[in-house]
């Protein structure tokens, strides 16, 4: 398994070419399930995350060719309309292929994505939505396996909570549905409308996108597209997050307006922080060391990300005075602070809450990456730490940062990967 060594306490200089989303990646993918036509879609990052949702696709007899981060999709009815174990079991998006697989054949045989390193991550919420929808479903050997008696009937949904996933997979799959489909209380998250705005391009007539109650009209049938993934958010705010715990300024280079908008909002807590627009993207430059505590809570788009609450706990060690961070959309996710403590942070974990004691230096240490979002936390740490950190495990960054240690190389860090032998 690969390691991460980083050599802390150097500002980051320079700029960084931002990836696609991972996040409206693995749905887009999902969604060329809906048709027989031929979906290219651009900008599709390099991720082990991407390689696994192909790999299902493939096994869904799916025609696939991607290099140089383009990806053309081209799907034929599968034999077997089945999502084994051991694909689902490595990435829960897999189960976003549920919805689609019922809409276009009637029939889907899923494997349950089970708990990961999060939390439970319960799919009731998708199965209650297909249900009203008129598919039946039983569950059997840790199988979900749904049948539909013709079409699926477009229906008035409303989301206990705004569940990102469950908003894609009915979104989805009221896209072939028999009349109109209203989803309320939807998850409004960026790379929902991403989705969306692929769906309309192959043909489905969608309203309402971006908002908390989406309206689809059932098509008979979709065609293919070609499309662009917009950038990925939580990388964006990751390299924000490095720069105000490092110091430094750095160009980080996309193209969409809503991000930067919604960069300033979820960072409008620091004044330590100038996050300016430039034609390409944003120049984020800190004041060099001095930042305070913040007290925040996650929450569902547009607040505070929860896929940014472990990055931002490793830049509040430092910080002038403490913080308080509550985690509101997952039950499990302060698996990165033991390892922070490991680097001489001081935390205190009650229930959904840490209270981090700031001013405290980092030290170099040898860790290990829990989860994603925990192993870019590591790196920032890593980055801020005075000596050697040795970040193990780093199959999980890989999930979901395309080339990060080659992006920072070219920011003045001194970062290198370790191959496994
Ligand atoms: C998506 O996960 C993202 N993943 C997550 O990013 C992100 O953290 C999350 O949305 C919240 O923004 C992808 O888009 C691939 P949810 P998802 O359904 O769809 C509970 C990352 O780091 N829930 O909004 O799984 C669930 O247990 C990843 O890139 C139910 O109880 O998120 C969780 O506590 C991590 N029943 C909460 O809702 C359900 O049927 C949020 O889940 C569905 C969800």
């Amino acid at each position: 398994m690969d390691k991460i060594e980083i050599k802390g306490g150097f500002p980051l200089i320079g700029d960084i070419t931002i990836s696609g989303s991972k996040n409206a990646s693995l749905p887009i993918i999902v969604s060329s399930l809906l048709t027989g036509n031929k979906l290219t879609l651009k900008n599709v990052p390099n991720l082990t995350d991407v390689i696994s949702m192909l790999e299902l696709l493939k096994s869904l007899n799916s025609e696939i060719q991607f290099n140089n981060n383009t990806l053309q999709i081209t799907n034929s009815e599968p034999k077997r309309k089945i999502a084994p174990y051991d694909l689902v079991r490595k990435m829960r998006a897999s189960f976003l292929v549920i919805g689609p697989l019922l809409a276009r054949y009637g029939h889907a045989e899923v494997s349950l994505p089970g708990g990961c390193a999060i939390g439970a991550r319960p799919v009731n919420i998708h199965l209650d939505a297909f249900q009203k929808m008129g598919a039946n479903f039983k569950v059997e050997n840790g199988y979900v396996k749904g049948t539909v008696k013709d079409k699926l009937i477009g229906t008035k949904i409303n989301l206990p909570f705004s569940s990102v996933g469950a908003t894609e997979n009915i979104l989805m799959a009221a896209c072939l549905a028999d009349g109109e489909t209203i989803i309320s209380n939807a998850a409004r998250e960026p790379e929902i409308e991403n989705l969306g705005n692929c769906l309309i391009k192959m043909g489905a007539n969608i309203s309402g996108l971006g908002t908390n109650v989406i309206k689809i009209q059932g098509k008979y049938k979709l065609s293919g597209c070609t499309f662009e993934i917009m950038p990925d958010r939580i990388e964006i705010g990751t390299f924000v997050l490095a720069v105000l715990g490092c110091s430094g300024k750095i160009n980080l280079r996309f193209a969409d307006n809503l991000i930067k908008e919604n960069l300033k909002k979820i960072f409008g807590f620091t004044k330590s922080l100038k996050i300016m627009d430039k034609n390409n993207g944003v120049e984020v430059v800190s004041n060099f060391g001095e930042y305070n505590g913040v007290d925040l809570k996650t929450k569902p788009y547009p607040g505070f990300p929860t896929d940014l609450q472990a990055q931002l706990s490793a830049v509040m060690t430092k910080a002038k005075g403490s913080s308080t961070i509550e985690e509101t959309i997952f039950e499990n996710r302060f698996m990165h602070i033991a390892e922070l403590l490991r680097m001489g942070a001081k935390i205190n974990v009650d229930g959904s809450k840490v209270k981090i004691i700031g001013k405290k230096k980092l030290h170099g240490a040898e860790v290990m990456a829990t989860d994603l979002r925990a192993s870019s936390c590591l790196i920032i740490a890593g980055l801020m730490a005075e000596g050697k950190t040795i970040i193990n495990r780093v199959y999980h960054l890989d999930r979901g940062y395309e080339k990060i240690e080659e992006k920072l190389l070219k920011c003045n860090a001194k970062i290198k990967r370790v191959k496994s032998l």
